[in-house]
């Protein structure tokens, strides 16, 4: 297998760590000792004592406090107010490893200088936005397009969440069909249609809250890394007559490759969706130019029908969200005012402005002139090993896997706790035990940042090309200091 410019170096075995993942679930949690918890809490008020009374005044404006749904909460959250490369500042001035990344957009380390010069220019020129077209729509979009092998056509939006829902459209005109297939536990944005079966596979409309039934009404789940169970639900929908639009799935597996995939899971999918006539969607929200310049599809040498872009699209800059796909189909993304074609409507005040434009395409360029993705995969190795290291040195039942620079620390699972639908009195028990879990993710989430390290929820770290050795060494220490608590 060719590994050459990509993230992974060595591909994950998918059924150890779903066995290790069920006997951590299997077993009582093992949080930090209660003692050293307090010690922990009480030197963060002092760590932070400046981001206290922002926050406090914040939560009289803002609902609960922050505008971010990743912004770290427990105990209080953080101002931070400087980003350099591989680290974070915050308002007391504490320096921090950055393992959350923007939730993943900054490949190169966030406020990467060639980048920032390049925008910084623009803004003095042409400002932010103008509305009407200027040279890095075409720029980025043709750099897209020669990289990524199943995008003939990009069209910019203003974010991921935008783009599922363009997907979508795109292939329910396409197809004639309605009905969506999306992985169980997986997040495509916050979209009517696709808030279902969130975090937890089998939780249907459990979390669609304020949206009405008919919404999801043509959306489905299979269960994560099941070929039988998609095969099921392709067949039921052959079989009812009114077939498949898509299959809409993250290639490396739900949440960013938490639940991760077997090596062949692609290519049968792509199979499977020839086979039934549906199209076949990759959000490459997360993975597109983070597993490499050609992204997921490129390492898994599967061609998807449509590709969904945001994140590193915009690198780090706002408005980060795109849609590619065959010619065929991108036609029907045509903008402009033509009378008596069918269209996917899609827009946006604000799509495809010059800056993100901009922020995107020198993004992409420098991530392929530094192989930006090999390194910052590099670091994320380096990283796990040392983790399944410690793990095994402290004894603990914690898991630490990876998929290049997107590396994954289990130590509740709480995402993993099945909740049974089918059995309705089961479930106020198993909420209980997600909550206990999902604290004790705080918990830890809370003491990496006392030790200097900022995950996305206690339980995911990006890493980036700036994460030197000598950075995950320091890292590293920061986990010891946790695990040794425990
Ligand atoms: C896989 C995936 N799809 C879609 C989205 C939504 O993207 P956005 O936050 O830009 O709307 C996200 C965001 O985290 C994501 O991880």
């Amino acid at each position: 297998m060719n590994t050459n410019g990509f993230s992974i170096t060595k591909y994950h075995n998918t059924s150890e760590i779903y066995s290790r993942v069920d006997q951590l679930i299997g077993q009582p949690i093992r949080p930090i000792q209660r003692s050293e918890m307090e010690n922990y809490l009480y030197a963060f008020e002092q760590k932070y004592a400046s981001s206290k009374p922002v926050i406090e005044h914040a939560k009289k404006f803002i609902p609960g406090g922050v505008q971010h749904n990743l912004a770290f909460n427990y105990p209080f959250p953080i101002v931070f107010d400087r980003a350099e490369g591989a680290y974070l500042y915050d308002k007391d001035g504490n320096r921090h490893i950055d393992f959350l990344q923007a939730g993943g957009p900054t490949v190169l380390g966030s406020n990467y200088p060639a980048v920032k010069e390049k925008i910084l220019e623009l803004i003095k020129t042409t400002g932010p936005s103008t509305g009407l077209f200027h040279e890095y729509e075409l720029k980025i979009a043709e750099f897209i397009c020669t990289h990524m092998p199943g995008v003939d056509m990009f069209r910019m939006l203003g974010s991921g969440t935008e783009a599922c829902m363009a997907a979508i459209r795109v292939a329910r005109l396409a197809t004639g069909k309605k009905n969506i297939i999306k992985i169980g536990g997986a997040y495509h944005g916050w979209s009517d249609s696709l808030v279902y079966a969130l975090r937890i596979p089998g939780t249907a409309g459990f979390d669609a809250h304020g949206i009405p039934r008919a919404s999801r009404k043509y959306t489905q789940e299979a269960f994560p890394n099941s070929i039988r169970s998609l095969e099921k639900r392709l067949r039921l929908n052959k079989l009812s007559g009114r077939g498949t639009a898509a299959v809409i799935l993250e290639p490396m597996g739900t949440e960013s490759g938490t639940r991760p995939v077997d090596f062949n899971y692609n290519r049968e999918v792509r199979a499977l969706c020839d086979k039934y006539g549906a199209l076949l969607i990759f959000d490459e929200v997360v993975t597109a130019f983070r597993i490499g310049i050609s992204g997921a599809q490129g390492y898994f040498d599967v061609k998807p029908d449509l590709t969904v872009f945001g994140k590193v699209v915009a690198g780090g800059y706002p408005a980060a969200g795109g849609l590619g796909g065959s010619r065929d189909l991108m036609e029907y993304l045509a903008a402009g005012l033509q009378a008596g074609k069918k269209r996917a409507m899609v827009g946006g005040t604000l799509a495809a402005n010059p800056l993100s434009s901009a922020a995107g395409y020198y993004t992409l360029v420098e991530i392929e002139k530094q192989n930006a993705c090999k390194k910052a995969g590099m670091a994320g190795d380096r990283l796990t090993e040392g983790l399944e290291k410690l793990i095994e040195q402290y004894k603990l039942p914690f898991i630490a896997y990876n998929q290049g620079s997107i590396c994954h620390l289990e130590t509740s699972g709480t995402m993993f706790l099945p909740v049974n639908m089918k059995r309705p009195w089961t479930i106020p028990k198993t909420l209980k035990e997600i909550k206990i879990r999902k604290h004790m993710m705080e918990e830890m989430g809370a003491a990496y940042m006392m030790e200097g390290i900022v995950t996305l929820a206690g339980s995911r770290m990006y890493t980036s090309m700036a994460d030197t050795n000598e950075v995950i060494d320091e890292a590293l220490e920061g986990f010891e200091r946790v695990f040794q608590k425990m």
